[in-house]
């Protein structure tokens, strides 16, 4: 009778748990139940793991390429209508993102486009997009609203993030951004706006389309105490939050995230030592977007030796947004991560697998090659992991398996 167990051999893993430097297992084997996997380790502990779990049905040699887990991208807007090629042309001549945001344009450009577009424009994009990143490696993806701001439109873009999640094999995370600007409806009435989404939110969740909640805490958007609202409403649904703070002002975006034990508090450019005390209190993960910082043309860094030495776990997204970072590539944030913020490439590694797992509250089923772990992971034609970050513009991966199936990669 068939086991249904999957082995791969003779890989050089890059597990990434904790303990030692990328979890490192110079020749090493997975084996793979169903989505999950059942044993990782030394192929010298081979014999005693098949001892106990039975011969594999099938057996695959990966001849010494490098295996991570599968990719995972923490912070993605992938679902909108248009793009934002003109307002980068402008920003070009010398307007800033907060001018255009003030005078309509911005967001509220992309609010048009998205809710003008149709139900199947939207999934295409949106499938389009999250295939270039499955392209590399990436196996998790969180997908926020945010581009809709009414009931209807804001569900027609998380339904067409959950139908990503049904399309390809990739595990998807929805998260309500109705947070994220005022509708131009609103306009004058952002309290009667934000208690227009916290009516919303519990409409979105009985129909199965919110993972999480998020806001836009800014001075061109919505205020601690606006947001602290929508977090109410959310923890009153048992949903988790996570914020979009400190990104262009310190507004105490991230002590407010923390007061609410926000998965996340995102950006993080102008965040301060408080902010920092409260994120370590919370077990909050610093969410780093340096697509958003180089595209926008930051100065300002986040405070990374200062979340570092306090024990911060820092993930990195790509943000993916027609605004701010519209990149495709987690492979470029890797590089980004590094030589911006200065990250080191395994801190790196760890930002789009063990901490952006946690970003996602997924910390105890993705993001490292565990037992028990889903089996989503990616081979690399690498010497070594710290290639992923070294080289930009490149993607060497080789292949992909997500919940123990290898998936085609078309190139
Ligand atoms: O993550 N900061 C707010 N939201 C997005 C940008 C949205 C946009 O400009 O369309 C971000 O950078
Ligand atoms: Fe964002």
């Amino acid at each position: 009778m068939s086991t249904g167990l999957q082995l791969w051999r003779h890989g050089r893993l890059a597990t990434m748990t904790s303990g030692v430097p990328w979890g490192w297992v110079d020749d090493g084997a997975l084996l793979c139940r169903g989505d999950t996997l059942a044993w990782v380790g030394p192929e010298a502990e081979l014999p005693a793991a098949l001892a106990r779990f039975g011969t594999p049905a099938e057996e695959q040699d990966l001849q010494g390429q490098v295996v991570t887990p599968g990719l995972i991208d923490a912070h993605t807007h992938l679902v909108y209508g248009g793009h934002r090629a003109r307002e980068f042309e402008l920003r070009l001549q010398g307007a800033s993102y907060e001018e255009i945001a003030r005078a309509g344009g911005g967001i509220r450009s992309t609010v048009a486009a998205t809710r003008a577009a149709s139900d199947a424009d939207l999934l295409a994009g949106a499938l389009a997009r999250a295939h270039a990143l499955l392209g590399e490696g990436v196996t998790t993806i969180e997908i926020k609203s945010g581009y809709g701001l009414s009931l209807d439109h804001e569900a027609r873009c998380l339904r067409a993030a959950r139908r990503v999640g049904e399309a390809l094999p990739m595990t998807v995370r929805t998260t309500s951004l109705a947070a994220h600007a005022l509708p131009p409806e609103y306009e004058g009435r952002a309290d009667d706006y934000i208690d227009a989404v916290c009516s919303w939110l519990p409409q979105w969740h009985a129909e199965g389309l919110v993972d999480a909640v998020d806001g836009f805490c800014e001075r061109i958007a919505f205020s601690p105490a606006q947001i602290e609202r929508v977090f109410q409403a959310a923890r009153a649904l048992g949903l988790p939050v996570k914020l979009h703070a400190e990104q262009l002002s310190d507004s105490g975006g991230a002590a407010l995230a923390a007061r609410h034990e926000a998965l996340s508090a995102d950006h993080l450019e102008f965040l301060g030592a408080d902010g920092i005390a409260a994120m370590v209190a919370s077990g909050t993960v610093a969410m780093l977007l340096p697509g958003a910082y180089y595209f926008l043309r930051e100065t300002t860094l986040p405070p990374i030796a200062a979340l570092r030495a306090a024990g911060v776990p820092m993930a990195i997204a790509t943000d993916h947004n027609p605004g701010t970072s519209p990149t495709l590539s987690l492979l470029l944030m890797l590089n980004m991560a590094c030589t911006l913020f200065r990250l080191a490439p395994e801190e790196a590694l760890a930002g789009v697998t063990r901490h952006a797992a946690q970003a996602l509250g997924l910390g105890a089923s993705h993001g490292q090659l565990r037992a028990g772990f889903r089996a989503d992971f990616a081979l690399w034609d690498v010497d070594h992991p710290n290639e992923l970050a070294y080289r930009f513009g490149h993607n060497p991966c080789h292949g992909v398996v997500s919940g123990g199936q290898a998936v085609t990669l078309a190139r």
